[in-house]
């Protein structure tokens, strides 16, 4: 997978989109994105299929169900897995090197993981039923303005927000936060983290810089996760080594991402390790 495009523009270009125009995306630039898909790869060795669905007018969304979230999107994506460990981080790495590399384009798109109606979009997209199916987003170019459901979702899960650095980010105990003076060049492959998108904005990722190791946790939201088969929060975690990764590649901080490397540490309630990042 190289990339080649730059990160925190891509970055801060993306927000969800939730209103679009009725311009197609072009076939050329189906082709595009077909093509960088397939360079697609993650950190954590798991497979992640893709599937295209193409609808004829707007108006089968109404049919396939997105609860009026989505409104003029014709084209989707949606990811599909085998339920194991690590699936799920391996899943949000990949879907959000795609999302970056649309941003990049022009091209809108919404993380899904709730607001669709799952059975109907997977009888579309053929997904056979012993695939974990957790997340689809649209794609298109997106409208002039938001619609009015969109605005007020925004508003609820407060999406122009991030939390602060001192709430996410620590250095050798849960105790002392990490400031971004003394991140030294870590800094910027955090910053980048801070911006990610998350379910309900709800930003789990914690991370703890220790002995130039960097482990990554999830705050687990307490029931959070519950009305799902499976941890919708690990995938926030995937999307955030995705951030951290593609900021690292591109300032040439060399390292790489390794399982089972859980400090002994006191863990705050409802934290828990994922993996860890080490520096070379
Ligand atoms: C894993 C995941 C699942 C999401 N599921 C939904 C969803 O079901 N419906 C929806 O409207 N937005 C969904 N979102 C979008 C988030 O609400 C959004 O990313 C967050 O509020 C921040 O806003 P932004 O993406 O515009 O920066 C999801 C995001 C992620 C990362």
């Amino acid at each position: 997978m190289t990339i080649h495009f730059p990160v925190e523009e891509a970055v801060k270009k993306r927000y969800s989109v939730r209103n679009y125009k009725k311009q197609e995306v072009e076939l050329d630039i189906k082709n595009k994105i077909d093509t960088f898909i397939q360079s697609l790869d993650n950190p954590f060795q798991k497979e992640v299929n893709f599937h295209f669905l193409e609808t004829k007018d707007a108006d089968d969304q109404q049919k396939l169900g997105t609860y009026g979230v989505i409104i003029g999107a014709k084209q989707y994506i949606g990811t599909t897995i085998k339920q194991e460990e690590m699936a799920l981080e391996a899943l949000g790495y990949e879907l959000e090197v795609l999302i970056l590399y649309l941003a990049h384009l022009g091209i809108g798109t919404c993380w899904l993981g709730g607001t669709f109606n799952r059975k109907a979009f997977a009888n579309a997209m053929n997904i056979r039923d012993e695939e974990l199916f957790p997340i689809m987003t649209p794609y298109g170019y997106p409208a002039a303005k938001k619609h009015v459901k969109e605005a007020i979702m925004r508003k609820m899960v407060q999406a122009d927000q991030r939390k602060d650095w001192a709430e996410i980010f620590f250095q050798n105990d849960f105790q002392t936060s990490l400031l971004k003076e003394a991140a030294g060049d870590l800094s910027f492959l955090l910053e980048m983290v801070r911006l990610a998108p998350s379910a309900s904005n709800k930003q789990p990722w914690r991370i703890l810089l220790k002995d130039n190791i960097c482990h990554f946790y999830e705050y687990k939201e307490p029931n959070y996760s519950d009305r799902f088969t499976y941890d919708i929060q690990r995938v926030d975690i995937g999307i955030a080594a995705a951030h951290f990764d593609l900021a690292a590649n591109e300032k040439g901080i060399k390292g790489s991402f390794a399982l089972g490397m859980q400090p002994d540490l006191l863990l705050p309630a409802n934290i828990e390790y994922v993996f860890s990042w080490i520096r070379d």
